[in-house]
């Protein structure tokens, strides 16, 4: 049986942090994973740890963390819904994946929005990670804005670009 509890940081801390390593590698292709890195999610932690405007969840299973949530809110501009939440991380144990964790996580994200009055929730998905925009979908999520990028060619030797295409 899973169960999404607050997450504790002294003891979920850990088991929290071993997730990470992928989530941020699949999500940002290249990402260089570290030592500087961990110590900046830590203390991002210990910050959104304080119960304001932002939420950390896990999900446990026979008292092993196998998923974890990080809930926050925005105040919008341009938008007449003054408070709109976001997901700020949603991650479950490799092993313990296609067993409804992810969705039983954001749906008890979606819960704690609303509970703070927030119409709508929000999240950033990269669109190579099949699985999660597989699961925002599943869950009624859908694309109202792009973020667009382009690659603007390799610096040369010299110090000089050189343009792709
Ligand atoms: C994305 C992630 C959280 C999904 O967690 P999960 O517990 O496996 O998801 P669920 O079991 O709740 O899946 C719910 C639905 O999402 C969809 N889905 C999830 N994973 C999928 C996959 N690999 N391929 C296709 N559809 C998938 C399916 O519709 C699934 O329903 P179904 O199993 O009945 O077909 C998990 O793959 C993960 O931790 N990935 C690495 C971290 C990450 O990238 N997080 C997202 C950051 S934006």
């Amino acid at each position: 049986m899973v169960r999404v509890r607050p997450m504790n940081l002294r003891l979920d801390g850990e088991a929290v942090l071993a997730l990470q390593q992928e989530t941020y590698c699949t999500n940002f292709p290249g990402f260089q994973y570290g030592i500087e890195f961990e110590r900046e999610f830590s203390r991002q932690l210990r910050h959104a740890e304080r119960p304001d405007r932002e939420e950390l969840f896990v999900a446990e299973m026979n008292g092993q963390v196998v998923g974890f949530l990080w809930m926050g809110t925005l105040l919008a501009e341009f938008s007449p819904e003054p408070v709109q939440a976001i997901v700020k991380n949603v991650s479950v144990a490799p092993e313990r994946r296609r067993q409804g964790i992810g969705r039983l996580l954001i749906q008890h994200g979606e819960s704690w929005a609303m509970a703070r009055g927030a119409p709508r929730v929000r999240l950033q998905v990269t669109v190579s990670n099949a699985a999660a925009v597989a699961l925002y979908h599943d869950l009624g999520y859908s694309v109202d804005r792009y973020e667009m990028t382009k690659p603007l060619g390799s610096v040369s030797e010299s110090g000089g670009l050189t343009p792709n295409g």
